[in-house]
């Protein structure tokens, strides 16, 4: 085999087209598919852009045909020929290169390949654990390079965006401190201080506030995040942000440049127009309506709350939550009446299982509302329920009494299986919205005491300071998340600039005074040195792209993810720590996955 290429590529294989016929080209990539038929040899050569039929014809040379017949799937060759139109009946639509073939006058095997060990084809299923193992070959389809391409031009677009307006790009570090973002932190041990570890960020939440301090003004970083905790499709242990930071600005400002940037992404990835400015709901309509805080508003069936209706009832389930201080809430799902019995106790054992006791329902009927309860509601009661439900004849009213949290959570849930089974959601649309005046403090039962929603650094809500020291369950923050098609695709908050009112907030959330120094004790000290109102924002750059690209996980945007168990199979990461180091690192290990392979 020849050590250099003889020729010098033209064109990329999903270039030419019509106009291109009888220019003479060169083109290089991989067999993707090799056909003989009756004497013409047919490849596929595929690149980066696409695919392109070459045509190996005895009757043009002899010797290539004769070559051709050795390029196996995924052989890496060059070939020189011509452009020919295709006849009519050859036509293949489905390729942009379709018109067009070309006839080959010289090739020249680059590389053989082995036979791969599964089909280069965006349409072959395959485990993805096989997929992350030969990664290079996954991602030679063209649906993975589409996916890698989308999201260049997806953190492009952000990038030219906030750069026009004013913002840096400022790197922070990876070997850190621990951040707090609640979940369980990457860290790497110290060889040169022996007991000691640095902390892979979270986020960059912290320095982005220091570079407030420091006088940047307007920060922001396609930033990579490590976060060890349970994954998930939109979850992966390492993570990228379009993270940034605004000083002097309130929450309109940020929420006006995220959703400015938004509308420019959208620009770049889809050339649509998204219109301006985004829906916003509160924290507690969006409870409310839709039983979430990242509800899908690209379909209706909204919650109805009908606590009080369910009150007056005889029916046990009903009264008991009702008198214990639970919630009733109810959906009107149209033409649902037609459901079989087996379909209602499908939806009933999808309740459970998202953990609530169980499901009532009632059919809307020409006579009213029908089902095994109806005994226990007065004629004028039922009335009175579907009127609020404005149910009407075919439809089918179902309800969840429980706790509130519990209510809202399964008939959140219950909303999303119904739109997809009675298919409400438009696929193609990009809904975005955001959510504000999320709530200050969670509580955390077990441990007794109150935990910051967001984090410890978000603002609280200017009208609601008052509530932290009398009742801060009810107190509303400065913090907002903006959602996508029912995701969650960024959050942030404009930040406690103050140190006295951190003080506060970290007491509540009993951190305690030694905490905070050990912990953010070079925060709190640049908060002393003259520290700018500020505010900003982290959108998920994975998830965006991931919804962009009509994905349904992340770790088809991410060229190298981690599988489910947190490893990756390409590289067999992690590894585990050879004896030398352990003792350079001053480690001991005292208890070993038994089920890993050792590297
Ligand atoms: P938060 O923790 O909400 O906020 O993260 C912001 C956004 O990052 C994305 N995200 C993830 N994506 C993939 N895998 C994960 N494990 C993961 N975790 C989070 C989501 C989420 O909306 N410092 C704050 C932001 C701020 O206040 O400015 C922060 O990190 O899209």
């Amino acid at each position: 085999m020849e050590f250099s290429m003889r020729f010098k590529r033209t064109h990329r294989c999903g270039e030419l087209r019509g106009k291109d016929v009888g220019q003479t080209v060169v083109l290089a990539g991989w067999v993707n598919s090799n056909r003989d038929h009756g004497g013409l040899v047919f490849i596929d050569l595929r690149d980066r852009e696409g695919l392109t039929q070459i045509v190996f014809d005895p009757k043009v040379s002899a010797q290539v045909h004769a070559e051709a017949a050795a390029l196996r799937k995924e052989f890496v060759v060059m070939a020189r020929g011509t452009v020919a139109a295709r006849s009519p009946e050859t036509v293949n639509p489905k390729l942009p290169t379709g018109e067009i073939e070309v006839k080959v006058l010289e090739v020249q095997l680059l590389n053989p390949a082995l036979n791969p060990p599964f089909e280069i084809d965006d349409e072959v299923e395959v485990a993805e654990e096989i997929r992350l193992r030969y990664r290079y070959l996954d991602l030679r389809r063209l649906r993975m390079q589409n996916n890698l391409k989308l999201r260049h031009r997806v953190a492009k677009a952000a990038r030219d965006f906030l750069d026009a307006e004013g913002f840096l790009e400022i790197e922070t570090p990876n070997l850190l401190k621990s951040t707090p973002e609640g979940a369980r932190d990457y860290v790497v041990p110290s060889r040169i201080y022996p007991g000691h570890c640095f902390a892979l960020p979270q986020s960059p939440q912290m320095l982005k506030q220091i570079l407030m301090v420091a006088g940047c003004d307007r920060y922001y970083q396609i930033a990579r995040c490590f976060r060890d905790e349970d994954l998930r499709a939109d979850r992966q242990p390492e993570f990228t942000q379009i993270d940034l930071e605004m000083a002097f600005v309130d929450q309109d400002d940020v929420l006006s440049v995220t959703e400015r940037m938004m509308a420019a992404v959208v620009k770049a990835a889809r050339g649509a127009d998204l219109p301006l400015p985004l829906p916003r709901l509160t924290h507690a309509e969006a409870m409310d309506r839709f039983g979430s805080d990242k509800p899908d508003l690209r379909f209706g069936l909204e919650l109805v709350n009908v606590t009080d209706l369910a009150g007056q009832a005889e029916f046990k389930v009903f009264a008991e939550v009702v008198k214990t201080g639970g919630l009733v809430k109810a959906i009107r799902v149209p033409g649902g009446a037609s459901f079989s019995r087996m379909e209602i106790d499908n939806l009933i054992a999808a309740s459970q299982k998202l953990g609530a006791k169980g499901m009532a329902w009632f059919k809307v009927t020409e006579a009213g509302l029908e089902s095994n309860l109806t005994k226990y509601f007065t004629p004028e009661l039922l009335a009175q329920i579907q009127k609020r439900l404005n149910g009407v004849t075919g439809d089918l009213l179902i309800f969840i009494a429980d706790r509130s949290a519990v209510t809202q959570d399964v008939l959140g849930r219950l909303r999303l299986q119904l739109g997809e089974k009675l298919q409400l959601i438009p696929k193609d649309q990009l809904h975005f919205s955001w959510i504000v005046d999320f709530p200050m403090f969670k509580r955390d039962e077990q441990k007794k005491r109150w935990d910051s929603e967001h984090h410890p650094f978000t603002a609280p809500h200017p009208d609601d300071i008052a509530l932290l020291e009398t009742d801060p369950g009810r107190m509303r923050s400065q913090s907002y998340d903006l959602v996508l098609n029912g995701n969650e695709i960024a959050s942030g908050s404009i930040r406690i600039h103050q140190s006295e009112l951190q003080a506060k907030i970290f007491k509540l959330i009993g951190i305690t005074d030694e905490e905070a120094q050990e912990k953010f004790g070079f925060l709190l000290e640049a908060f002393t040195y003259g520290a700018p109102p500020h505010g900003g924002v982290a959108p998920g750059l994975d998830r965006l792209v991931m919804l962009l690209a009509g994905e349904s996980t992340i770790r088809d945007v991410i060229a190298f993810p981690k599988t489910q168990r947190a490893q990756d199979p390409l590289t067999g990461a992690p590894g585990k720590f050879t004896a030398e180091q352990l003792e350079e690192l001053s480690l001991k290990v005292v208890a070993e996955d038994p089920t890993q392979p050792s590297s």
